[in-house]
């Protein structure tokens, strides 16, 4: 089982941004606990900050992966390309987000992403990539 999380913009200062939003745990700490607790599956992580960049790396992954996580952060709320290539692939998108976008901004209350994925998780803390890790091992 090969699944990919991809975090959009911003995530790379997980840890220092926001933390009373977004906690005080870098990525990279919370990725090393996802490794140990999902050993069996075959876990990559990307991040980057450019919008063409996770457009190209959902069109990498998307044909043969088992699943990607999907945090696009604040392209979730603009970004048809990103909407446009979830449908365009294959491989099953879950969208993840870290806070609960709805009791936020009403610019957050928006994705392009929600109507290619398969499902959408949020407001759990880091805990949703776990909840949505867990959805590609248990749902069929
Ligand atoms: C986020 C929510 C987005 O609105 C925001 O732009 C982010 C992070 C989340 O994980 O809660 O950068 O996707």
């Amino acid at each position: 089982m090969k699944i990919i999380i991809i975090n959009g913009p911003n995530l790379n200062l997980l840890g220092k941004r926001e933390p009373e939003v977004y906690g005080d745990k870098t990525f990279d700490d919370y990725f090393a606990d996802l490794q140990f607790r999902f050993k069996t599956v075959q876990l990559e992580y990307f991040q980057s900050n450019i919008e063409g960049e996770l457009i190209d790396k959902l069109h990498e992954v998307g044909f043969s992966y088992d699943g990607i996580v999907l945090n696009g952060a604040a392209y979730t709320h603009t970004s048809v390309g990103l909407g446009d290539a979830i449908k365009a692939i294959e491989t099953p998108v879950v969208e993840v987000h870290i806070s609960n976008t709805h009791q936020r901004e009403s610019f957050r209350h928006v994705s392009y992403i929600s109507p290619g994925a398969k499902g959408v998780i949020l407001g759990f803390g880091l805990q949703s990539y776990d909840l949505a890790i867990q959805s590609f091992l248990e749902v069929h």
